[in-house]
C-alpha cells in the first residue's frame, strides 16, 4: 500500500496518473473533478505544471475593493489552492527519496518537517514538499530578531517572528527592567521569543503552546540560546497553572476559520482563542501582576471585529489597561503593493495592551 505522507490535508480519495504530457487545462479539469494526480515525469516540469495551476484558480481580488470583500475573496482563493493545488503528488521512496528524474534531495528537509520517513512507496503533495524546503532553510539560516540580539529558529509550521513591530514593542517594555525572582507565562509560545526576551531580563518563564510542534521548536531555540534552565516549555491549552507576575500573549490576530492546522498561528476561529485570554487572564495574574497583549488592529480594518469591543471584553473580563503602546506596521507584507489587503495592511497599527486587575 502507497503510504499517505501529508501532515496538512486529508488522504486523496483518487488517484490517476500524470506525466510531462499532462497539460494544465487537462490537470486543472481532472483536480476540479476530484482526482489527484501522481506525478510520473520529471520532477521540474511537475514544479511548472504547479505553477501553471496556481495562475489558472481564481483571480485576486481586484485593487481598491473594499478590505472586508479583498479579505473574504482572498481567503476562498487560497482555500480553493488549498483543496486544489494539493491534489497534485508526487511519489516519495524510502529515505525521502523523490524517485523522478531531476528531482533535488529533499531528504534533510522532509525529515525535519514530517519525521521519519516511510518505509516503502508513499506520496506527498508536491506544493506541501515545496513548502517543507522553503521552511528548512529558515531552520537552519534562524530569523534574526533585534529586540533579542539573537537569531530563533522556526521550525516547519511554526510562527516564524518576522513581523518585528511586536517583540520591539514588547523588547522596548522589558528594556531596564529586572525580572529576577519573577515568575513570567508566555501563552501561545511559537518560537519561544517572547519567553526568551523576558528570560534575558531574568525571568523564570513558564512557556506554552497547543501545537507540538511549536513546543519542540520552543525548547530547541531554549537550548541554543542557553536558556533552557529559565524556560520551561509546555504543550497546553492557553495558560499553565497557576499565577504569574507577567503574563505574555501575542496571539493569533485575525478572527477566521483556519483553513489548516497550520494556519492556527494567524487565525483564530470565532475570536476564541481571544475572548478565552482575556476572560481567563485576571484569575492567573499574581497580586500586582501584569498581562501583556500585543494584537495588530488588521481585524477592526477588515470589519472582523467592531471597533472599541476589545477594549469593552477587557472591562467585563475585571481588567484595566493602564498603558498602551503602538508600533506602525513596518513588516514586509505592509508594503507588498500588489497584496489585495495592501490598503488595510498599511495603515495597520499594532498596541501593546498593558493590563492589571480593575
Ligand atoms: C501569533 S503566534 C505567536 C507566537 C509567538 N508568541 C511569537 O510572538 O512569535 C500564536 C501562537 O499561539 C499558538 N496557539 C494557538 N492556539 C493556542 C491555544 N489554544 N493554546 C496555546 N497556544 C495556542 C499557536 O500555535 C502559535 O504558536
Amino acid at each position: 500500500m502507497v503510504q499517505w505522507l501529508s501532515a496538512t490535508s486529508s488522504a486523496p480519495r483518487r488517484v490517476g496518473p500524470a506525466d510531462d504530457r499532462t497539460t494544465a487545462d487537462d490537470a486543472l479539469r481532472r483536480i476540479r473533478a476530484g482526482e489527484s494526480l501522481l506525478y510520473g515525469g520529471d520532477f521540474q516540469n511537475a514544479r511548472q505544471l504547479l505553477a501553471a495551476l496556481g495562475r489558472r484558480l481564481t483571480p485576486r481580488p481586484p485593487k481598491g475593493a473594499p478590505p472586508a470583500e479583498a479579505f473574504r475573496r482572498e481567503r476562498h482563493r487560497r482555500r480553493e489552492a488549498h483543496l486544489l493545488l494539493n491534489r497534485l503528488l508526487v511519489p516519495v521512496a524510502a529515505g525521502w527519496r523523490i524517485p523522478l528524474p531531476r528531482a533535488p534531495d529533499v531528504a534533510e528537509a522532509l525529515a525535519a518537517a514530517l519525521g521519519p520517513g516511510p518505509e516503502g512507496d508513499g506520496m506527498l503533495p508536491l506544493r506541501e514538499l515545496l513548502g517543507a524546503v522553503g521552511a528548512h532553510q529558515w531552520r537552519k539560516g534562524g530569523v534574526p530578531v533585534p529586540a533579542l540580539g539573537a537569531r530563533v529558529h522556526p521550525h516547519h509550521g511554526v510562527f516564524a517572528p518576522v513581523r518585528g513591530e511586536y517583540a520591539e514593542l514588547i523588547g522596548a517594555a522589558l528594556a531596564g527592567r529586572d525580572l529576577a525572582g519573577k515568575l513570567v507565562f508566555d501563552v501561545g509560545t511559537g518560537t519561544g521569543v517572547l519567553a526568551f526576551l523576558a528570560a534575558r531580563r531574568g525571568a523564570r518563564v513558564i512557556a506554552t503552546d497547543s501545537e507540538p510542534r511549536a513546543v519542540a521548536c520552543a525548547r530547541e531555540n531554549a537550548g541554543r540560546l542557553g536558556l533552557a534552565g529559565q524556560v520551561e516549555v509546555r504543550e497546553a491549552d492557553l495558560f499553565p497553572e497557576g499565577q504569574a507576575d507577567l503574563v505574555l500573549c501575542n496571539p493569533p490576530w485575525i478572527p477566521a476559520d483556519a483553513h489548516t492546522p497550520l494556519e492556527r498561528a494567524v487565525y483564530d476561529p470565532g475570536g476564541r482563542f481571544l475572548s478565552r485570554f482575556v476572560e481567563g487572564l485576571a484569575g492567573h495574574l499574581a497580586p500586582g501582576g501584569e498581562g501583556w497583549l500585543v494584537l495588530s488592529d488588521l481585524a477592526e480594518r477588515l470589519g472582523l471585529r467592531e471597533p472599541g469591543a476589545l477594549e469593552a471584553s477587557f472591562a467585563a473580563a475585571g481588567l484595566r489597561r493602564v498603558e498602551a503602546r503602538t508600533a506602525p506596521a513596518v513588516h514586509p507584507r505592509s508594503k507588498e503593493q500588489e497584496d489585495p489587503l495592501h490598503e488595510a495592511r498599511a495603515g495597520e497599527v499594532t498596541t501593546l495592551h498593558v493590563l492589571r486587575t480593575a
